[in-house]
């Protein structure tokens, strides 16, 4: 029978490691902040690399046995993981919104996302195939097989608690691999929560390990993970300068990475385009966790044909959005996560407005609801010289630029080193060929704002990173692939 946790029981503040949950070997703590409101939720282990290397030493003990497990007995685990995730989509989400501050029906469905992920490596662990390679000479058999990478370090960002970590630490244990794992300092609590449901599921001690830190000792806590030649693989979603400082630090012991890195997403409304069909899928995609995603479109161009119809539709939709408390259900954007975040929301509308940008709607801080609420915004007349054309918001701005030939459009949307998602609508065949490979992005939405899935590969390029999740490639990124060489057959 599953068993039932309620939110109390998943408020979890110590280190999972070795199956046993532990305190910081100093006793450190941390607050971990409810950003509605700013109170404090809980205090939770603020580990160092004393913690990190005990996480890693569990691991490696750990490893040989899981490696050895057959698949499907791994999957029969994570399929359990799954089902327990399932069974508490209702707290799960209620204790992401809390923490991480996206609207209840968000965060639920955020847990029917994460655990889709897992549900998925279940299955396609099952299937890691290797291949017979045909004989090159007589008396020879050659053969390659795919085998567990090692340890992985999982480091995972704060806009999606669960979904980001499910998708790293599924497929690490479906292919055999063991976790060390550090969620980021603003949301520790569903990761927690995510590894009792493991615990709980079968997986075994050691296999799953997790650690919490603040900023400042998450930094020295990591850095014992790059430095341990014992960690074969980082897994890191967060921005292109960490993933830049993990890719040089661990490169000393040449660890496999894969690095989900900051985006800054263009989408093109053409003249061609349904109009709104265009105005949804950018609703949709923008407005997610209240503009707090790698994949949100960062710059939207517009056609000048169809510039003040989109504009208008736009900003109607835009200013109907109900800002309010996450847990409360009639709210469809909630508090961005911190102060840092929001500060950096009104520096690039601010910029904006100074460089001649007209607000549509939105614009500013809404103090009434709380310190950390930004208006849902959109401007018009934006241009390439404002800080939000080279720099992700990360929060709930439209910019409007305007473009005339799609030559113009195309040059602009890649005119970034950021290549993670692309968005774009039309509804010319010939063109919707010619943009969707002409545009360098990992991922493009044609007449589509929806496009994450566990099916999926999700990536980017340039500096927005490299290795894909989900999807069957996702797995290949925890394993590495060795050649047997079998001579003396005739
Ligand atoms: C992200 O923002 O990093 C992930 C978004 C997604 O999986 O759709």
């Amino acid at each position: 029978m599953t068993r039932r946790f309620s939110l109390e029981d998943l408020i979890l503040t110590a280190n999972l490691i070795d199956g046993r949950w532990l305190s910081a070997a100093d006793g450190a703590r941390f607050a971990v902040i409810d950003p509605g409101t700013g109170n404090t939720i809980a205090e939770v282990a603020d580990s160092g690399p004393a913690d990190a290397h005990a996480a890693t030493d569990a691991a490696a003990r750990a490893l040989p046995a899981w490696r050895d497990t057959l698949p499907k007995e791994r999957a029969a685990i994570l399929d359990r993981w799954h089902d327990l995730i399932v069974a508490h989509e209702e707290v799960l989400g209620e204790l992401i919104s809390l923490e991480q501050g996206k609207p209840l029906a968000e965060g639920r469905g955020e847990v029917a996302y994460g655990a889709s992920y897992v549900t998925w490596f279940a299955d396609e662990g099952r299937r890691i195939y290797g291949d017979i390679i045909p004989a090159q000479q007589r008396g020879k058999r050659m053969s390659a097989v795919k085998e567990p990478i090692g340890i992985v370090a999982a480091i995972t960002p704060w806009n999606f608690p669960l979904a980001m970590i499910a998708r790293k630490i599924a497929p690490a244990l479906a292919a055999g691999c063991t976790v060390v794992g550090k969620p980021a300092e603003d949301t520790p609590l569903t990761a927690l929560a995510l590894a009792l449901l493991a615990q709980e599921a079968g997986v075994p001690a050691g296999v799953l390990n997790l650690i919490t830190a603040s900023r400042e000792r998450g930094i020295a806590a990591v850095a014992d993970w790059l430095e341990d030649s014992r960690v074969r693989k980082i897994t890191f979603t967060g921005s292109t300068a960490v993933g830049k400082y993990l890719a040089r630090e661990s490169a000393a012991t040449l660890k496999k990475l894969s690095l989900e890195l900051g985006g800054n997403a263009p989408f093109l409304v053409f003249d061609d385009a349904d109009i709104d069909a265009a105005v949804s899928g950018l609703l949709a995609s923008k407005f997610r966790n209240g503009g707090q995603t790698c994949v949100c479109p960062n710059r939207v161009y517009v056609q000048a044909g169809v510039y003040d119809a989109f504009s208008r539709k736009l900003a109607d939709k835009v200013g109907a959005l109900r800002v309010g408390p996450a847990t409360d259900p009639s709210s469809q954007i909630g508090p961005m996560i911190n102060t840092r975040a929001v500060d950096k929301i009104a520096r690039h509308v601010d910029d904006a407005v100074a460089k001649g940008a007209r607000v549509l709607t939105g614009g500013t801080r809404l103090p009434e609801c709380g310190a950390h609420y930004f208006a849902p915004t959109v401007l018009a007349n934006a241009t390439d010289d404002m800080q939000l054309c080279c720099e992700e918001t990360f929060g709930p701005v439209v910019p409007l630029f305007r473009f005339d030939s799609e030559e113009d459009a195309l040059r602009a949307a890649n005119d970034t080193p950021f290549g993670l998602a692309a968005y774009f609508y039309s509804q010319d065949v010939r063109r919707t060929d010619r943009v969707s490979r002409a545009l360098e992005a990992g991922i493009v939405g044609i007449n589509e704002g929806a496009i994450s899935s566990e099916a999926a590969p999700f990536g980017g390029v340039k500096e927005s990173g490299y290795g894909r999740e989900g999807s069957r490639y996702g797995l290949d990124d925890y394993l590495s692939i060795k050649y047997l060489c079998q001579g003396g057959l005739e």
